[in-house]
């Protein structure tokens, strides 16, 4: 039922207002009040349930220690905490890490189905609340953004792109899981999610050209299984959901296992990728956070069709 609303009311966004797609007018059914926006901060053992905050003045010294690395997740249209698949996989993740701040965005109400236009108009002002609570850490609590990786799912990673113009500094790494493209494959860069946002920006492409971007649009682009739609062990995947979510189960294996099974090898295509063209090209494993500019480019990978999809 959730997936025939998606697309019905993606598909009656993108045939009626695409061209009164202005950003600034708030035309949502949900009011934007102090709390529409959560913070949610999660023991770093992953274990109970979060403490939410609307303002950096609640914070205690159980939820957040400014010197350990921070991770942030967005979550995408329709989505929600508690009723999320992708935070609490993302939590395990990086708790399986140790010794991290783990914050998840929490924007349910302005990101509500079947409302697909009003969740893509409001990752605007997500953004702009998400910077105003980063700069607030940053200046009460000595938080450090270089410390900071924030990781956005579909619409969640264009809000982690606004945000970005809007923070008094700049994020380590922004991971973009399968961005979202409805309504905003057009869009100028300063409403989507792209290079310019963080030293480093990662994306990984799962439904491209349908609900996703194909394009690239981070300094290095992950295609798993070139990076369209129907994902292996997605078929029939009318609506585009199985493969469009692909891109934060692997990204959340990938971070569990640090990279292993995910090596993905840098080439201009997948075609000269599976011709075995590339073979000879550097590799990059997939969760890898580490900044190296020479390995930028578009990579390429196969994984399985159920988990664990990391291959030998
Ligand atoms: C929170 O995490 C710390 C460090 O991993 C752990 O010692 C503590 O027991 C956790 N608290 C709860 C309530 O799980
Ligand atoms: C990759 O790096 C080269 C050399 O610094 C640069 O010219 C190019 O624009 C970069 N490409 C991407 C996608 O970041
Ligand atoms: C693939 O490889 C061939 C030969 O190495 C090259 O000419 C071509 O530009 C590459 N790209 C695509 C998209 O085929």
């Amino acid at each position: 039922m959730i997936s025939f609303l998606v697309v019905l009311s993606a598909t009656f966004a993108v045939a009626c207002f695409q061209d009164k797609f202005v950003y600034s007018d708030q035309e949502s059914p949900v009011k934007l009040t102090s709390q529409s926006v959560k913070f949610l901060f999660f023991n770093s053992s992953g274990v109970g349930e979060p403490h939410a905050v609307t303002d950096v003045k609640y914070l205690t010294n159980e939820d957040y220690d400014n010197r350990k690395k921070t991770v942030v997740f967005i979550h995408g249209f329709a989505d929600y905490y508690p009723g999320s698949f992708m935070i609490p996989l993302l939590v395990q993740a990086y708790s399986s890490l140790g010794n991290r701040n783990i914050v998840a965005v929490e924007w349910g109400d302005l990101a509500a189905a079947p409302f697909y236009l009003s969740a893509a108009k409001n990752t605007f002002p997500v953004g702009k609340i998400l910077a105003k609570f980063f700069n607030s850490m940053v200046k009460r609590k000595h938080h450090s953004m270089k410390m900071t990786e924030i990781i956005g799912f579909s619409l969640g990673a264009h809000v982690a792109g606004i945000a970005s113009s809007f923070l008094v500094s700049k994020p380590k790494r922004i991971v973009g899981l399968d961005p979202a493209e409805v309504l905003f494959a057009e869009s100028p860069l300063e409403y989507i999610l792209d290079k310019e946002d963080a030293p480093l920006v990662e994306i990984i492409h799962t439904s491209g050209g349908f609900l996703g971007f194909k394009r690239p649009l981070g300094h290095r682009d992950f295609y798993p299984n070139g990076g369209l739609f129907p994902q292996p062990g997605c078929p029939g995947d009318i609506s585009g959901l199985c493969s469009h979510r692909r891109a934060y189960q692997y990204f959340a294996e990938a971070v569990k296992n640090r990279g292993w099974g995910f090596k993905a090898t840098k080439c201009d295509s997948m075609k000269n990728y599976t011709s075995g063209k590339c073979s000879g090209c550097p590799k990059l494993l997939m969760s890898n956070s580490n900044y190296n500019p020479a390995l930028n480019g578009t990579f390429f990978l196969f994984t399985n069709s159920q988990p664990p999809f990391g291959r030998k």
